[in-house]
């Protein structure tokens, strides 16, 4: 008889707990390509254990105004391969009350709520942490483009927008290399320089400005733009994070200082937007489902992450403790691949 090679076999198997009947879902802070297909995973995971589902519109904001659909499998058709989030987002001071937070539970409870997958980023954690200690059974899932959760090496959207950047860099540079110019090329990331650091490797740039680097000097990346040149290089592409920012002035003060016409690109929103990559499609749909599964299983104020290459999950206290930093050795390398 062939080996069954299936692992995990008991995450699936577990009997449910009666208390879970109907399952919530919102997406929650900035969209990020991969939420729909964690929101049709969530749903269809559900349904398939023969639970409720509810849908909950505009993140917390919809959930304190009960913007609340119930969901069948035919309502998350046709939509694993479409960005932003169907069930569309928000941001919301109220949640960060402590009214507010008591008003979201009590509406969970009207609504038969028994489970609450919330996704997106530490933000909207923080604010399941609170529901859970209020008695709403609640998983995160790590939604945003920026990647800037410590508990976890993969977030839903990071991989769609880091390409989406890259395929836009690459266009930057044909014309940066064509007028022999410079560019500062602005990508988002909020505090994290991960969208920086990874389209400075892709792209090949020959800077890389994040807000984790602590030494950065404007004189010495200005001599390096002279050095650059005397080296016959055509252009001299800088990737710089949105947490340093300050992209236009930095152009002006380069080509002032250089003499090597100077040019700025934010990229901005167009980031997060478009369909999602494989990896985000699928590391989305696993993770939605094993949301319900932990649900299922009687867990809450939990987070599923991906680490060391396996789908886990953490308390979400744990997880907003964890810190995050960016691998200096991959750093190094792109530095030296600069050259
Ligand atoms: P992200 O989830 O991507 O980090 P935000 O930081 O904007 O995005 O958070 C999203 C939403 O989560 C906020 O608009 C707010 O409603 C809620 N939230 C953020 N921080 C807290 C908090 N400390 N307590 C309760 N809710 C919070
Ligand atoms: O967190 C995702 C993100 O796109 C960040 O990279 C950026 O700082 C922020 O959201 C922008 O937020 P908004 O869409 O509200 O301008």
């Amino acid at each position: 008889m062939a080996e069954n090679n299936m692992v995990d076999k008991e995450r699936y198997l577990d009997e449910i707990e009666d208390s879970i009947r109907t399952i919530g879902v919102l997406t929650s802070g900035g969209d990020a390509p991969g939420m729909n297909a964690a929101i049709r995973a969530v749903v269809r995971r559900a349904l398939s254990k023969g639970l409720k589902v509810r849908g909950i519109r505009r993140g917390y904001h919809g959930l304190l105004k009960e913007e609340i659909i119930d969901l069948s499998a035919r309502d998350v058709s046709d939509i694993i391969q479409r960005g932003g989030t169907v069930l569309q987002t928000a941001r919301c001071k109220s949640m960060r009350t402590e009214e507010g937070q008591q008003k979201a539970a009590a509406i969970c409870k009207k609504y038969g709520i028994d489970g609450l997958v919330v996704i997106g980023g530490d933000g909207s954690f923080a604010g399941a942490q609170k529901l859970a200690n209020l008695g709403v059974n609640t998983i995160g899932v790590p939604g945003t483009i920026d990647l800037d959760i410590a508990c976890t090496d993969y977030t839903i959207g990071f991989d769609t927008a880091v390409n989406t950047a890259m395929e836009a860099i690459d266009k930057v540079r044909d014309t940066s290399t064509s007028h022999e110019r410079c560019s500062v090329i602005e990508v988002m990331g909020r505090d994290a320089g991960y969208l920086a650091l990874w389209c400075g490797i892709a792209n090949g740039a020959e800077r890389i400005l994040m807000p984790e680097e602590q030494d950065f000097d404007e004189k010495t990346l200005i001599e390096d733009i002279m050095e650059n040149k005397k080296r016959g290089k055509k252009n001299y592409i800088i990737i710089n994070a949105e947490g340093i920012g300050d992209s236009m002035n930095m152009a002006k003060r380069i080509e002032a200082a250089t003499g090597i016409e100077t040019r700025a690109t934010i990229l901005g929103h167009m980031q997060r937007g478009g369909s999602p990559t494989c990896k985000d499609r699928v590391y989305a749909s696993v993770m939605g489902a094993m949301a319900v599964d932990l649900l299922c299983q009687g867990k809450t104020n939990r987070v599923v992450g991906y680490k060391d290459g396996e789908f886990v999950d953490y308390d979400i206290e744990e997880a907003l403790a964890m810190k995050k930093t960016i691998s200096e050795y991959q750093y190094n390398i792109a530095k030296s691949l600069a050259i």
